[in-house]
């Protein structure tokens, strides 16, 4: 089932089925990253401008962030012509099955056509991690993996952006094909072009996220389903990425360095701010949470 407003809502949170916490951290090494094309507002201007040697630093830091608190690292090696495969949230959505704890991937159907070749290399990565291959061929809907479709912490529920990338109708698919509940919010501003660029879980009953990025029925169904919702600053937000920051384990937030404002929130409401710079990737328009694929 696909809810898109609160009236429709016929669970509690504590009523669906428990998921674990993911434990694992796939990144991608940015050996060919670079802007090449435009393909969000963040992209433009900065075409060819990425400092590489730079790029691999920050990459190295973020990597290493996530090893020191416990988080156990894979990466992929970037492929030349593929400029963001970096960014490796957009190429699938791993899942797993609440009851049985088989392993599935949901394959993108990517909405930026420079970026189709991208897919292929998680699909062979995830095969060797045992994970069974789910293509959305019952519908053409474009869909962009974990850039839109982010798991609720700790439950069986996806919550899923739609209309600058992913097609609404992928969710039907989805929902259907893995069994799961999808909570579906459409996105209104092109700066916030992907979920995961306005709405980052940070465990079962908290939230961050920038409420302008969505229109009254979405907010309505975060007001549901969360007890407590941080709002970033909308500046930071925008221009730093703040909701992009990643809360892995419910304690620690890696987030872009500068997000003062949203970090204060964050620590007033006990988490932990980690502060890294990720500069080079906001050039194309990403930042911590794009730059990560957390799996089972
Ligand atoms: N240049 C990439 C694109 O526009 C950036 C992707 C960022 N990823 C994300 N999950 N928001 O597709």
């Amino acid at each position: 089932m696909v809810y898109h407003s609160v009236s429709e809502v016929d669970f509690s949170r504590s009523s669906l089925p428990a998921l674990p916490l993911p434990r694992k951290v796939l990144l991608t090494t940015p050996a060919h990253f670079n802007v090449e094309y435009v393909i969000n507002p963040h992209m433009e201007g900065h075409i060819g401008s990425v400092d590489l040697e730079a790029a691999r630093q920050q990459w190295r830091q973020l990597r290493d962030t996530y090893s020191e608190i416990g988080i156990q690292v894979a990466s992929m090696e970037g492929q030349e012509g593929l400029p963001d495969m970096v960014f490796c949230a957009n190429q699938s959505l791993p899942a797993v099955h609440p009851k049985t704890g088989e392993k599935r991937l949901v394959l993108s159907r990517m909405y930026a056509e420079q970026r189709r070749g991208e897919v292929p290399h998680y699909r062979s990565f995830f095969e060797r991690e045992g994970y069974n291959v789910l293509e959305l061929t019952s519908t053409e809907s474009f869909f962009e993996g974990m850039g839109d479709a982010l798991w609720h912490p700790r439950r069986h529920l996806l919550w899923g952006g739609y209309g600058m990338r992913t097609e609404a109708s992928a969710y039907d698919a989805i929902s259907r094909g893995l069994d799961v509940a999808v909570c579906a919010l459409h996105l209104e501003d092109p700066d916030f072009y992907h979920l995961d660029t306005c709405l980052s879980m940070l465990n079962e009953t908290t939230a961050l996220y920038f409420p302008g990025a969505f229109d009254e029925k979405g907010r309505a169904l975060l007001e549901r389903l969360f007890d407590t919702l941080i709002e970033a600053d909308e500046q930071e937000a925008r221009d730093l990425f703040a909701v992009n920051a990643h809360c892995p384990d419910e304690q620690h937030v890696i987030i872009q360095e500068g997000c003062e404002k949203t970090s204060r929130r964050l620590a007033d409401a006990g988490f932990e701010p980690i502060p890294v710079d990720t500069s080079e990737f906001l050039k194309a328009g990403g930042s911590v949470f794009c730059m990560k694929l957390m799996y089972w």
